[in-house]
């Protein structure tokens, strides 16, 4: 059977792109910010982004497209020693698990998005009782919307690389940036937008060095570009030998970076006009009110007070959101996919409705116990799991692999890599820069 491929450079940025953004740059990085003193939480986790979780995405592509294969397979390639190539196999399907688990989580909030966002129309045709159906937590909700978000993901992995991913990451992608700019430019008109701007954008010096805002800095940029849990690296697996993965990670890097800070020019200031609009954000502390349902409480309270405007405004924004969502959950999705295409030779489409079946039971546990598993599940996976893994993708990288390896597959498509910047810096950071790093937030968060 032969292997799926982008059929470009732009088709593996706009995918891998897609997988970085999501939930984490609309939602999790602006909830972030609000919470951890606005500007300084912008600036440690730049410096993160560009300077920790890059090298760490580099190491996953370029594993991954010299395996060209799922990671369970890519890291025991990288040693001949037994032992290694075992641990390479379990940090592998460790990966899968996680995966597994992430999506099954990522999956309620995108169903949750999907019904905000047709709420709107709902309400507009003069459904009331079905639109407070819609926005209201419960359990038939939650279901339903929970099954019709797998189901679209399902069926875009099992139509394949080309088909599926590349063709919906670059029909999904410019809409998602087109909508974020309008709504921002419509934003920044209304009054105590300012306010927000600022607050985002001025850094408060005296909490940067504050080791809680570097850990959730770091944990944050790990999530945010997909890390840790091999959907770069199957992702790299797909890229051609001919492009130059250097600057097809970097502009990833920066789409993901860039449009998770563009983001937090909607969100922040959003916050503050529904402060202005009479909605509560801060409580008596000055601690933002519920960080965690910012997006589903705060902001429809807001669209509310809008007038005319509130439900245009409401749609494009919660189609953003679902955007976001869906070219994540396909990343997500692929990885076991691919796993159980390759290692055991099974046919696309069934597998992707399988493994979409069995993470859908997954989700479902989780709506049925959601008081105590739903943030259980988010802790142990995004704080832990993947900064954990992504530091032994690193160790693979940077330890086990031999450096010429890595210098030979970066070659293929950028003749003179050896005398390059990168590959000046890059060797050093992954292997001691990046687990010594890592190692010493969790130390200290212990
Ligand atoms: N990066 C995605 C986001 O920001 C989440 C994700 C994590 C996707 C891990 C794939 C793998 O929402």
């Amino acid at each position: 059977m032969e292997r799926g491929q982008f059929s470009s450079r732009a088709g593996f940025i706009m995918a891998a792109a897609g997988a970085a953004v999501g939930l984490g740059n609309v939602w999790g990085f602006p909830t972030q910010v609000a919470s951890n003193g606005g500007g300084a939480f912008v600036l440690v986790y730049l410096l993160l982004a560009f300077c920790l979780a890059y090298p760490a995405l580099m190491a996953e592509l370029i594993v991954g497209r010299h395996a060209r294969a799922n990671a369970v397979i890519a890291l025991p390639m990288l040693s001949d020693k037994p032992t290694l190539k075992l641990g390479g196999k379990v940090v592998g399907i460790a990966g899968l698990i996680t995966v597994a688990v992430i999506l099954s989580f990522y999956a309620i909030i995108a169903g949750w998005l999907f019904a905000f966002a047709i709420e709107p129309i709902v309400s507009f045709l003069g459904f009331t009782d079905a639109a407070n159906w819609l926005t209201q937590f419960s359990l038939s909700r939650n279901i339903i919307f929970t099954l019709c978000f797998m189901i679209l993901t399902i069926l875009i992995i099992g139509a394949g690389v080309n088909q599926g991913i590349e063709r919906w990451s670059k029909r999904m992608m410019p809409a998602l940036v087109l909508i974020l700019i309008a709504l921002i430019g419509y934003m920044l008109t209304l009054p105590n937008a300012m306010v927000g701007l600022s607050h985002y954008l001025t850094p408060d010096f005296s909490q940067i060095f504050d080791g809680q805002l570097i850990i959730s800095a770091m944990g944050q940029a790990f999530f945010s570009l997909s890390l840790g849990v091999g959907c770069m690296l199957i992702y790299g697996s797909y890229l051609s030998s001919n492009e130059n993965i250097v600057k097809a990670g970097a502009w990833v890097t920066l789409l993901d970076v860039g449009l998770a800070f563009v983001a937090g020019l909607l969100i922040i200031p959003s916050m503050y006009i529904a402060a202005h609009f009479g909605v509560e954000i801060f409580d008596a502390d000055g601690a933002l009110l519920n960080s965690d349902t910012l997006i589903f409480t705060i902001l429809p309270a807001l669209f509310e007070q809008m007038g005319a405007a509130g439900p245009i405004v409401a749609l494009a924004f919660f189609i953003l959101m679902s955007l976001a969502a869906l070219t994540s959950s396909i990343s997500l999705l692929e990885v076991p996919v691919a796993y159980v295409v390759e290692a055991h030779k099974k046919p696309r489409a069934l597998t992707s409705w399988i493994i979409g079946a069995l993470v859908t039971a997954l989700s479902l546990t989780i709506v049925f116990n959601f008081s105590w598993l739903f943030g259980l599940v988010i802790t142990v996976t995004t704080k832990y799991s993947q900064p954990i893994l992504g530091l032994f993708f690193c160790l693979y990288a940077g330890w086990v692999w031999h450096r010429n390896g890595a210098l030979a597959e970066i070659k293929k498509g950028y003749q003179g890599a050896e005398n390059g910047l990168f590959w000046k810096v890059w060797p050093w950071y992954v292997k001691f820069v990046c687990p010594l790093f890592i190692i010493v937030m969790f130390v200290h968060a212990l």
